[in-house]
């Protein structure tokens, strides 16, 4: 994971693995099936590390010989999607945190005025006693990150995390200075936003990819 000295608080995951298969999410010729796919197996390998210093507890198992000391969750995780694009990215991290649940976050960018709108939300009642992963492949303006992160923490929530494919840096900039104490973890730092706001070189729409709604 590399950090950076201009965007404290984000972690670019530069696995080879994770690098090649964004190299197959960014090509326009993928289409829906293998993007759906791939953008899974991207979110997986992200979470393995986003999720490193996650709080254990000590546990007692039995095993088929006698009793053994091990460790578990100290608290349950919820990961919260970002709609509609962030469900892309939910199944590849349930694959590994089953006991996860799961709340939701609908908010579409308005493209004329390039804002938030929240349209759905639904989440644990108890979300704040454990940590949260919000997911969303894109962060362009950073507008419907921190408008979920800041929803999350009138919540209660205190231990936020951020995982998306692409950043741009605009996107770090608003999140970092919203929410200082939340980890941006991204596959790929961006070079730029566009006139539209589109992430410039990016992947494109990704919940349209998702989706098939191009
Ligand atoms: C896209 C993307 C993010 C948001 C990023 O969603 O999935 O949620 O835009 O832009 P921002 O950082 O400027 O807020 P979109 O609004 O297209 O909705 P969708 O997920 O339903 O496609």
């Amino acid at each position: 994971m590399l950090i950076s000295d201009e965007h404290p608080t984000l972690r670019t995951h530069d696995h080879p693995l994770i690098c090649h298969k964004m190299g197959i999410l960014r090509d326009v010729a993928t289409p829906p099936p293998t993007f759906r796919r791939v953008l899974g197996e991207v979110a997986g390998l992200m979470t393995y590390e986003a999720l490193r210093d996650l709080p254990t507890r000590p546990a007692t198992v039995t095993t088929p010989i006698t009793e053994c000391e091990t460790r578990e969750l100290a608290a349950p995780v919820t990961i919260v999607p970002i709609l509609r694009a962030g469900l892309g990215m939910t199944d590849g991290i349930l694959r590994l945190v089953p006991e996860a649940r799961v709340g939701h976050i609908g908010v579409q960018r308005d493209e004329s005025t390039k804002r938030p709108v929240e349209y759905y939300e639904k989440l644990p009642r108890d979300i704040a006693d454990g940590p949260v992963l919000v997911v969303d492949p894109m962060l362009a303006t950073g507008g419907s990150a921190t408008f979920a992160i800041s929803d999350l923490k009138r919540r209660g929530c205190t231990q936020i995390r951020f995982l998306c494919l692409v950043a741009a840096p605009e996107g770090v900039k608003v999140v970092h200075e919203d929410h200082p104490d939340v980890v941006i973890h991204a596959a790929a730092l961006d070079e730029r936003l566009n006139e539209h706001a589109f992430i410039v070189p990016g992947l494109g729409d990704a919940g349209d990819r998702i989706f098939g709604t191009l």
